[in-house]
């Protein structure tokens, strides 16, 4: 069977774009923005959006589309070894590990959207009470239902395949999520006390920065890695689907920066909104979104209209996300183990119900792996992709990162080789050692020095490997 491709090059950028803008933006950026002192975070992510997000972007594609096919199978023939495979491996278990939690988070998001849609917000037990409707609805019998429900829609259009499926849907979904939040944001705009949510959000306060910034960075990087998709391989394997006349710099770019623009855009939405209602943005933790503006929608004279176009962003962008993550094992067992997509979906699906079972019955399961396990696979699975690229590919990535691209672009693919097998790993490791807590053991000085010489070594090896092979 010959395996799809995207139909258009709008096709491929609205699937990607699909996959990056998701619960990642609107719930979790605004919480770790709140969490992290506000705009002094905000500065920092969008540098290493910049500085690390679009070189890890190009990265991910220059693999997927030399190789056109899934992790394990992209870097085990691109290299000839077996021992390369398993990081694509990592990235097929990063992947289900990451959607049984994102599908918990998916099923609350789907209730809370029904919860509007038929007018429950501003009577019990929504009004008044949001914190203790959260509580009781977050973690227990109903969230696993509500998980299977999420996951049975992600599933359904996966199993359509890449056109009719992902690509179909995401052209559906992107335009309607950007055109809804921007309504949503010129709304809150105009409610009182609005002022002070954007000036927590955007003012710029240079002491902050230069006072905390090494303590911000591993934060930082946790959240772009996971608002750009990066590290399980979902843009490796999206990028498998393409073509070779497509510029790839420019498509990661243009990926980018919709994504932030989205990103954006809903802390427009979000922070007026809990500023205007007197909630403390930092105060809530994961359930921020759902507490603090939950409570907000039961207040206000049209709450439940706002309520059901909010949650409907945040339902349609979480599912274009989702069926980015399902791709990963679906592709991995459709060209390793031919089997259908239909059976692969099934299977896959299958474990993934049981992990988001377990996610969302144990909160404490689900927090551990939400925040400290994400952040970690992902780290450690882009650090691993990069180094691949730098060493393992060399020539042969420049050699791709020039397809299709412009004269101009393509004079920067040595550099870029350059950066992704050195100074981004470095910075990588870095915040992979810190986000488990070395620095506290070892001081911060001796955690550059580790991950300076992890990285030596590993391009020493891998260096060596290909001029073996
Ligand atoms: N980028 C998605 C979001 O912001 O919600 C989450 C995500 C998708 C992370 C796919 C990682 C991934 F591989």
């Amino acid at each position: 069977m010959t395996r799809e491709t995207w139909a258009t090059r709008l096709g491929f950028i609205l699937a990607a774009v699909g996959s990056a803008v998701g619960l990642g933006n609107v719930w979790r950026f605004p919480w770790m923005t709140a969490q992290n002192g506000g705009s002094a975070f905000l500065l920092i992510y969008l540098a290493i959006v910049i500085l690390v997000g679009v070189p890890g972007l190009l990265g991910e594609f220059v693999i997927g589309r030399r190789a056109k096919r899934n992790p394990v199978g992209a870097l085990r023939d691109l290299s000839g070894s077996r021992g390369w495979a398993l990081v694509g491996a990592l990235g097929v278990a990063t992947a289900t590990v990451l959607l049984s939690f994102y599908s918990v988070v998916g099923g609350w998001i789907l209730r809370y959207f029904l919860e509007s849609l038929y007018g429950f917000v501003g009577t019990a037990p929504y009004a008044g009470e949001p914190g203790a409707h959260f509580s009781a609805i977050s973690f227990g019998p109903e969230a696993v239902a509500f998980h299977l429900v999420f996951l049975g829609l992600t599933a359904a259009i996966v199993v359509s395949g890449v056109r009719r499926g992902i690509e179909l849907g995401t052209k559906l979904m992107m335009p309607a999520i950007v055109v809804l939040l921007a309504g949503l944001a010129v709304w809150a705009g105009t409610q009182d006390g609005a002022l002070a949510g954007y000036e927590f959000f955007l003012s710029f306060d240079a002491s902050t920065v230069r006072a905390n910034w090494l303590d911000l960075l591993a934060p930082a990087a946790g959240q772009a890695l996971f608002t750009l998709s990066l590290g399980a391989g979902t843009m490796l394997v999206y990028a498998s689907y393409l073509g070779e006349d497509q510029s790839l710099p420019a498509d990661a770019t243009t990926i980018a920066v919709l994504n932030t623009a989205v990103g954006v855009l809903a802390g427009l939405v979000v922070f007026p909104l809990l500023f205007s209602l007197g909630v403390e943005p930092g105060s809530g933790g994961p359930g921020a979104l759902f507490v603090g503006l939950a409570g907000a929608f039961a207040t206000l004279p049209a709450g439940a209209l706002i309520g059901t176009l909010f949650f409907g962003v945040v339902l349609l962008a979480a599912l274009s996300s989702a069926i980015s993550i399902l791709e990963i094992p679906v592709a991995f067992l459709v060209d390793e183990f031919a089997l259908s997509r239909r059976t692969a979906v099934g299977a896959v699906s299958g474990v993934i119900a049981l992990g988001g079972v377990a996610n969302a019955l144990q909160s404490s399961l689900f927090g551990f792996i939400a925040g400290q396990v994400v952040d970690t696979l992902l780290t450690l699975g882009l650090l691993l992709f990069l180094l691949f690229v730098g060493w393992q590919l060399g020539p042969v990535a420049v050699e791709e990162f020039r397809k299709g691209a412009g004269a101009t672009t393509a004079r920067l693919a040595t550099t870029w080789r350059y950066f992704v097998g050195t100074v981004i790993p470095v910075f990588l490791a870095f915040t992979l050692l810190t986000g488990l807590g070395l620095d506290g053991m070892i001081g911060r000085w001796a955690v550059v020095a580790v991950a300076v010489a992890v990285t030596v070594v590993a391009a020493a090896v891998f260096n060596r490997s290909r001029t073996a092979a």
